[in-house]
């Protein structure tokens, strides 16, 4: 059979590097499409490192996706099988702040996207959703037929570009879309080479934590300790990033049976932590003490949530395989290996 060609937008980025390698490896050849804004070019050297003598199936073009014209070209050059689209702008307090920023390159970067596959007969899509979707939920484990409300501006781009998923699919029954919704994702490649670097001040707890043990910040500020939960701190549903890129492979396979039509699902655990538990972990894994200030509640933030992972075991096959203490092992091992992140190597390109 020949080799699968697979157009991953954002592939340099976290998720992105994890799943490329995961691609990689399981013998797709990945074509990057990444515009660097949050991402380094290290990150697809690295990747190349680890995959050995498959490392001559990915390539990188840096380009930004609403730039139509350069998409355009790219697909004209090669005929993609699929595309994984991850490229976008995440930081929910900076979308709050610059809504119209979020708006123009999640939404327009999309569209641009969409109308260039379908221009081109390229009609199968995995795209990057988030748990952000479910906005505050009754109840948990959430279900993917959960009431979806989103709180803020980049919670809004990710409900919007879903609706416009459920559209082109009905108005075009060829197209076969999947629509994750990820949960927490954390954690590194267990090799330690690529990992997490978000450029200025970390936004999530994993990157913060991190940061605080190899001494570049202070302290974690814990967001509420009055919360209706084992320790009062909020929960979370954290995934293993590798276990996330498999994800991507597994729905892939699924982009190949009949009748897809568009499908969303969970990635997640199932199983929820607590902001107090996950920094037990990580001073178990690093073996760093790690001061906490006490503050309060992070506006927008829900007090537990987790995912019910019953419909991607069923209809993926895929189970996240990995537990909090291999997360806080992996994170660790890439944090004091990289403990500015790519930067350092960065500045000798
Ligand atoms: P990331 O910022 O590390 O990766 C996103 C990549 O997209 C970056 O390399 C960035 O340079 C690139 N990019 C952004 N806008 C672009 C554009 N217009 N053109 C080309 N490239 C562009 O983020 P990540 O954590 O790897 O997240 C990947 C996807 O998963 C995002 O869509 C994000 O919203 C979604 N997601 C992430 C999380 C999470 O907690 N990390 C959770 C749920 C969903
Ligand atoms: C986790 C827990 C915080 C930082 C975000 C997005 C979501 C998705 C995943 C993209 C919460 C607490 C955090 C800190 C803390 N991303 N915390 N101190 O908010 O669950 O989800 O990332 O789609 O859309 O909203 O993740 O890592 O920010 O927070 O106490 O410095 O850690 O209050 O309980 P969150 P997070």
């Amino acid at each position: 059979m020949a080799t699968k060609n697979i157009l991953v937008t954002g592939g340099a980025g976290y998720i992105g590097s994890h799943t490329i390698l995961q691609l990689l490896l399981a013998g797709f050849k990945a074509v990057v499409v990444d515009n660097l804004d949050n991402s380094s070019k290290v990150a697809i050297q690295r990747v190349k490192e680890l995959a050995g003598e498959y490392r001559s199936n990915l390539s990188l073009h840096q380009v930004d996706l609403r730039d139509k014209p350069k998409l355009e070209q790219l697909f004209a050059s090669i005929r993609f099988d699929a595309v994984i689209h991850f490229a976008g702008l995440k930081a929910v307090g900076e979308s709050v702040h610059k809504p119209l920023l979020y708006y123009n390159n999640n939404l327009i970067g999309t569209i641009t996207l969409l109308e260039v596959m379908a221009a081109h007969g390229c009609k199968k899509l995995v795209f990057s959703s988030s748990a952000t979707v479910y906005g505050w939920p009754k109840e948990v484990p959430c279900t993917e037929k959960f009431p979806l409300a989103a709180t803020n501006p980049y919670g809004r781009t990710k409900l919007f570009i879903e609706e416009i998923c459920r559209d082109i699919f009905h108005s075009d029954s060829e197209w076969k879309i999947i629509l994750l919704r990820y949960f927490n994702p954390v954690g590194a490649h267990p090799s330690g080479q690529i990992g997490e670097d978000p450029r200025g001040f970390p936004n999530n707890l994993m990157p913060f934590l991190q940061q605080v043990a190899v001494g570049r910040r202070p302290a974690l500020t814990v967001f509420g300790n009055d919360y209706n939960t084992v320790d009062g701190t909020g929960v979370r549903d954290y995934l293993h990033v590798v276990d996330l890129a498999d994800g991507h492979i597994a729905a892939l396979s699924k982009l190949d049976e009949t009748n897809i039509g568009c499908e969303v699902y969970n990635l997640g655990t199932g199983k929820g932590t607590s902001v107090l538990e996950m920094v037990s972990a990580f001073e178990k894994a690093s073996g760093k003490k790690i001061s906490l200030v006490m503050a309060g509640r992070r506006p927008g933030d829900a007090e537990i949530l987790y995912a019910s992972t019953e419909k991607a075991e069923r209809e993926l096959h895929w189970k996240a395989r990995y537990g909090i203490d291999d997360m806080c092992r992996d994170q660790w091992n890439w944090a004091r290996k990289n403990p500015y992140g790519y930067e350092s190597q960065e500045s000798a390109i």
